[in-house]
C-alpha cells in the first residue's frame, strides 16, 4: 500500500559569513552546502496497519513524510501511495491522504473551529449526509463539542492537536500521517488522542504512519516501527523483536554520600561485561546503564546500596531514544549485536 523505495532528499544551504561583508558575499557570489536530510530510506506498510516511523532529531522523518505527502519531491529514490506517485497528481492524492505535523497547526488561526471543518468541506467535495456523518464520528472519537464553536487560536494545544487530527480526517483518507501528534500534551490529553487513533485505524482500516518520541504512544499504537537515523534505516521490525533484542537496558541514577567513590570500585563488584555495564560518573553522581537479563533490578539496587551510603536513587527503563542510541552504536561495534 505504502512503498517508499531509496527516498533521498538533499537541500542546498547557503552559507553566509558574518557581518554586513558576509551578508553581500552571499548575496552575489553565494557559497553553498548541500545537506542530506533523507541519505537512504526505504520501507513498506501494507494497509490497515500503524508504523512507528522513529529516529532521534534531524534523522529525516519529518522529510520522509514531506516527501510521502507530496509536499517535497525526493532527490532520488521514489515512493508510491496505493500505486500513485504523490508528486504525479497532487490534486487527486491530497483528497486520498490526511496529515498532521503536530509541531504546526494546518487550520486557520482566526476561524471558529466549526467554520473551518466547513470549509475543509467544500475543499473536499464532501457531500453534507457524508459530512454529517463524519463529523459526528470525529466528534465522539475526538471530543470536539466543547469547543468547536472558538476560533483556533484559543484553542489549548491538547483542543488544537484533536481539532487538527479531525480535519485531517474529514475527507475519510484511507492513509493518515501523523508527524508528532502528541508532542507537548499532558499524559491525559496524550492518552485520548493515542485511542483516538486507535479507534480511527480500527473502524475504518485506515493506514498510519506516526512518527513520535515517546515509547507509550509506540506501545500501544504500533504493529510494526520502522527506525532511521541519519536518513538511513536502521530497523524494521515489531517492537517486541527490537525489546527483546535491545529493551533490557535499564538506567539507574544514584547520588553517593561517599566522596570518595569511584567509577572503578563501583563497577569492580560486576563481573559484567562492557556492553552490559557502563558507569558515568559526575563527582558524587553516577548514572548507570545495565543490561537487566545479566543483572536484574533487585540486584543490582541491593548491590548498591550495600557497596555505599545512597543519599538519593531511581531505576527506570530503557526509553526509544535510548533504544535508538544503542542500535545505532550497535551498527558501528556489530560484536555487540544480540547483546
Ligand atoms: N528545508 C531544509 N533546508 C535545509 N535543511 C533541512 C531542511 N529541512 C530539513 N533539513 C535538515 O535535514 C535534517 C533532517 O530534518 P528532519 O526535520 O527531517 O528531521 P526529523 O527526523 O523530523 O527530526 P525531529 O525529530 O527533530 O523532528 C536536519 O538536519 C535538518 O536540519
Ligand atoms: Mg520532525
Amino acid at each position: 500500500m505504502i512503498e517508499a523505495e531509496h527516498l533521498r532528499k538533499d537541500f542546498k544551504k547557503i552559507i553566509k559569513e558574518p557581518g554586513l561583508k558576509g551578508s553581500f558575499k552571499a548575496l552575489f557570489r553565494p557559497k553553498k552546502e548541500i545537506v542530506v536530510a533523507a541519505d537512504d530510506v526505504s520501507f513498506q506498510v501494507p494497509k490497515g496497519e500503524i508504523l512507528g516511523f522513529l529516529g532521534p532529531n534531524g534523522a529525516g522523518k519529518s522529510t520522509v513524510i514531506k516527501m510521502l505527502t507530496g509536499i517535497l519531491t525526493p532527490t532520488s529514490g521514489q515512493c508510491r501511495i496505493n500505486g500513485q506517485i504523490p508528486q504525479d497528481n497532487r490534486k487527486k492524492y491530497v483528497r486520498e491522504i490526511g496529515v498532521v505535523f503536530g509541531q504546526r497547526t494546518q487550520l486557520w488561526w482566526d476561524l471558529p473551529l466549526r467554520e473551518t471543518f466547513s470549509v475543509l468541506k467544500e475543499i473536499y467535495e464532501v457531500e453534507e449526509s457524508q459530512f454529517r456523518s463524519r463529523m459526528a464520528f470525529l466528534n465522539e472519537v475526538l471530543e470536539l463539542d466543547s469547543f468547536i464553536t472558538s476560533p483556533v487560536r484559543t484553542l489549548s494545544l491538547g483542543q488544537r492537536m484533536r481539532a487538527d487530527i479531525a480535519a485531517s480526517m474529514l475527507h475519510n483518507p484511507k492513509v493518515l500521517f501523523l508527524d508528532e501528534p502528541t508532542i507537548g500534551l499532558d499524559v491525559v490529553v496524550k492518552d485520548h488522542i493515542r485511542h483516538a487513533i486507535m479507534k480511527i485505524n480500527r473502524e475504518e482500516q485506515t493506514t498510519v504512519i506516526l512518527t513520535t518520541h515517546d515509547i507509550n504512544d509506540i506501545e500501544l499504537l504500533c504493529d510494526r516501527i520502522v527506525m532511521i537515523d541519519h536518513g538511513r534505516n536502521v530497523y524494521d521490525g515489531s517492537l517486541q523483536k527490537l525489546k527483546e533484542n535491545y529493551g533490557q537496558m535499564r538506567e539507574m541514577i544514584f547520588e553517593t554520600a561517599d566522596p570518595s567513590l569511584t567509577k572503578e570500585k563501583f563497577c569492580q563488584q560486576f563481573s559484567l561485561k562492557k556492553h552490559q555495564l557502563s558507569v558515568k560518573q559526575d563527582k558524587t553522581r553516577f548514572k548507570v546503564r545495565f543490561d537487566s537479563t545479566a543483572m536484574p533490578v533487585g540486584e543490582m539496587l541491593n548491590r548498591t546500596l550495600s557497596l555505599t551510603r545512597v543519599k538519593d536513587i531511581s531505576v527506570k527503563d530503557a526509553d526509544v531514544e535510548e533504544i535508538i542510541r544503542r542500535l545505532y552504536q550497535q551498527g558501528e561495534e556489530p560484536h555487540e549485536k544480540n547483546s
